[in-house]
């Protein structure tokens, strides 16, 4: 056995000083995981997209280029998401029973064509699909894909489900307040599929993604760390850099005078 491998590891913390995470239980791990993401909601709130979303004087033209656009950068990383995803979970530990990859695979598999989805909106509000299909992702969006990327890069596969929680945690919550205003203001129906699927099916996904946290945090204690490391490294660029961009775009859409078909 090498020096290392003898060696007692130096320790820098005591007990008492061990992080949060490191001290609670299954259940207790994803509590902390959701005061991040409802930090995190607190920033998005902040916004001025999100101010704008909900401001009721906002011009219903503008709505429209504003989630145009969100739909368009969704359908831009996601397929990117997708593919790292499925190769994280093929780096899972193989002690993992047969039922817990099915479920995380099924899950995969029902988020397989939401980039789709995300572009039927987008066409529905006069987006040329086409031509969407050409255009190399912004920097925003190629951030996300390239963290999710680089967590199937580095096979960290707990990293994965840590970077998963917010996508299935915080996409409720952001579509029900969404759809919400969006239909008050008499936004078109044909144009909602995204935000109303996910306002209503995401929450079945939140509950998966958090039985799938609590069950590893517990059987493999050392995956707590990758799932933190998993939803902080997302988090630095997701969500307000996408939506920012798209918000952007959208404003100067609207003040050229190009608005949205639907
Ligand atoms: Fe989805
Ligand atoms: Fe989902």
């Amino acid at each position: 056995m090498s020096q290392l491998a003898t060696a007692r590891p130096t320790r820098h913390r005591t007990k008492s000083s061990a992080p949060d995470w490191l001290q609670v239980d299954g259940p207790g791990f994803v509590d902390l995981l959701d005061a991040r993401i409802a930090r995190l909601y607190g920033e998005i709130q902040q916004t001025p997209m999100w101010g704008l979303l909900h401001d009721p004087d906002t011009d219903i033209e503008l709505l429209k280029l504003v989630m145009r656009e969100v739909y368009l950068e969704i359908s831009t990383y996601q397929p990117h998401v997708i593919e790292a995803a499925i190769t994280a979970i093929s780096h899972m530990p193989r002690s993992l029973e047969e039922r817990t990859v099915k479920a995380m695979l099924r899950h995969q598999a029902e988020e397989f064509t939401h980039g789709e989805m995300a572009l039927r909106d987008y066409a529905a509000l006069g987006g040329d699909v086409e031509w969407a299909r050409r255009q190399k992702m912004t920097p925003a969006s190629y951030a996300v894909a390239s963290v999710w990327m680089f967590i199937a890069h580095e096979r960290d596969p707990f990293a994965y489900l840590g970077a998963l929680y917010p996508f299935e945690g915080l996409t409720p919550q952001v579509s029900g307040s969404t759809k919400d205003v969006l239909i008050a203001r008499g936004f078109p129906e044909g144009a909602l599929e995204f935000v109303t699927f996910h306002a209503e099916e995401d929450p079945r996904h939140t509950a998966l993604v958090r039985a799938l946290i609590e069950k590893v945090a517990v059987g493999f204690p050392e995956s707590r760390a990758s799932m933190m490391r998993g939803i902080e490294n997302f988090l630095a660029i997701y969500p307000i850099p996408v939506w920012q961009t798209a918000y952007e775009r959208a404003l100067g859409y609207y003040e050229s005078g190009q608005f949205a078909a639907a």
